[in-house]
């Protein structure tokens, strides 16, 4: 970041563009409005994950092919939502397509194991120095299944997460993820929140949630937990945040965490399903060095169809291999799901890509960063590999408390309403970052920065 003094936002001007993009975009999303007036009638709020509802109504989309979709009303977008960060690939990839249409006419579903998944897993072991693997069909299923692991490795309970983090949605980790600034509690003592409704207490409790970038904190709090006899079974955490925009890590913060779990005895999980074959090869573990005991992925695994994976040592993975913990699910390592992330990890998420990758990213963020500068916002400019996003808040954000405290999401929420209106289309939220994939260009990537700079002009003028 810059040390320069940014400029106040004038809020009644955000307000005014706000209530002029929005109108715009109802305009050019009739036929959504439409659709979401028949939806309603079964699917309940019009949607299929309550992810996807949006006031007044969904942007219901109708194709993708490489870096574009189309939404029912016709318009053309370049996609950096990328199913939440699921395609990297870019959509309906040649490779892709082929390997799961050669699959279906061979038989879609066996529940027995293929080759594919061998294939597969023998690829993920190089990438994530992991030797063993096991499928799920989310990340959610991922995440659960490997917290189950960790405790019965342990014989402990209690889990560590990081504040603000989102895991999935089972009850182990809808805990302390979006609550109100201030209910967060005092920062050696962070509360034990379910997120939304449903979610027992009692289960909430067992979570305990610790700051992102402060390991000294998470060891205080551990060092608590071993002396009140609830020893942690697990910490799960994503290396690098994907949920409050992008956080990095700080130097030396994950070589800590890694010390101090080994240390403890605790099972370090890398919550990969973002991350994973995003930002590097071997995700997160490759990009920042640091190998945990077990990874969790999903997402771009499954270059567009549902599959998740979770890797581990040999160690953690005992209690799967002596039958103690039973990891199982009747579509887990489903024959398309294999054939998908075979062709795209030997075919798609090549070396080449990922370097491809890393210079899209280069560009876009230094045309970002180039815009603040030159308008003088709140805010900056960060990304790694495909992940990236322009953070409005006048002060870096490190952790969940300086993203509540700091984060501009009225700007936020404007951003997406002038991404959308020009041809641009983003993952909805104040909290997600772009996804780019491998099909993006330049000039993709210049559509992005020219949007952005047409809300910075028009903020400041
Ligand atoms: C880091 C992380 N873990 C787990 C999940 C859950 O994945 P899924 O939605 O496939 O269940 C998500 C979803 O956004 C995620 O971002």
């Amino acid at each position: 970041m810059s040390t320069r003094t940014a400029i106040a936002l004038d809020r009644a001007r955000i307000a005014e563009l706000t209530a002029r993009e929005a109108t715009r975009l109802d305009e050019r999303t009739r036929a959504s409005g439409r659709l979401y007036e028949r939806a309603r009638q079964t699917l309940s709020a019009g949607v299929a994950s309550s992810y996807q509802m949006r006031d007044p109504w969904p942007i219901y989309l109708e194709r993708g092919d490489g870096a574009y979709v189309w939404d029912v009303d016709g318009n053309r977008m370049v996609d950096f939502h990328n199913g939440f960060g699921s395609m990297v690939q870019g959509h309906a990839h040649p490779a892709i397509s082929k390997a799961v249409r050669d699959r279906l006419d061979l038989g879609s579903h066996f529940a027995a194991p293929t080759e594919d998944a061998i294939v597969v897993a023998e690829e993920l072991k190089r990438r994530f120095g992991l030797p063993r693997w096991r499928y799920v069909n989310s990340g959610s299923e991922a995440t659960m299944d490997a917290i189950r692991i960790a405790r019965a490795r342990t014989g402990r309970e209690t889990i560590v997460k990081i504040f603000g983090s989102y895991h999935g949605h089972h009850d182990y980790v809808m805990v302390s993820i979006g609550v109100p600034y201030d209910k967060i509690g005092d920062r050696e003592n962070l509360a034990s929140m379910p997120y939304g409704a449903g979610i027992p207490q009692s289960v909430a409790d067992m979570t305990i949630a610790v700051p992102f970038n402060d390991a000294a904190a998470m060891e205080r709090r551990i060092e608590r937990l071993v002396a009140e006899g609830r020893a942690p079974a697990c910490v799960i955490m994503e290396a690098a945040m994907m949920n409050l925009g992008i956080v990095l890590p700080e130097p030396g913060y994950l070589e800590a965490v890694r010390e101090i779990t080994r240390r403890h005895g605790i099972v370090l999980i890398f919550d990969e399903v973002k991350t994973g074959l995003c930002i590097a090869a071997g995700g997160a573990t490759e990009r920042f060095g640091v190998t945990p005991d077990m990874v969790t992925l999903a997402k771009a695994l499954g270059g567009g169809l549902p599959v998740g994976a979770i890797g581990g040592s040999e160690e953690v993975f005992e209690v799967v291999e002596d039958g103690s913990v039973f990891q199982v699910g009747t579509y887990n390592g489903n024959p398309l799901g294999v054939a998908a992330a075979r062709a795209s990890l030997f075919d798609v998420l090549t070396p080449e890509a990922y370097a491809h990758l890393d210079t899209l990213n280069d560009h876009i963020v230094t045309h970002c960063q180039a815009v603040v500068d030159s308008y003088n916002l709140p805010g900056y400019a960060v990304g790694v590999a495909s992940k990236g996003c322009v953070t409005f808040a006048p002060v870096k954000v490190v952790d969940y408390e300086t993203f509540k405290e700091h984060q501009d999401g009225e700007l936020a929420d404007l951003a997406w309403l002038y991404n959308l209106n020009r041809g641009v289309f983003m993952t909805p939220g104040r909290e997600e970052e772009w996804t780019l994939s491998v099909r993006h260009t330049l000039a993709d990537c210049d559509r992005f920065v020219a949007a952005f700079e047409e809300l910075a002009s028009d903020l400041t003028s």
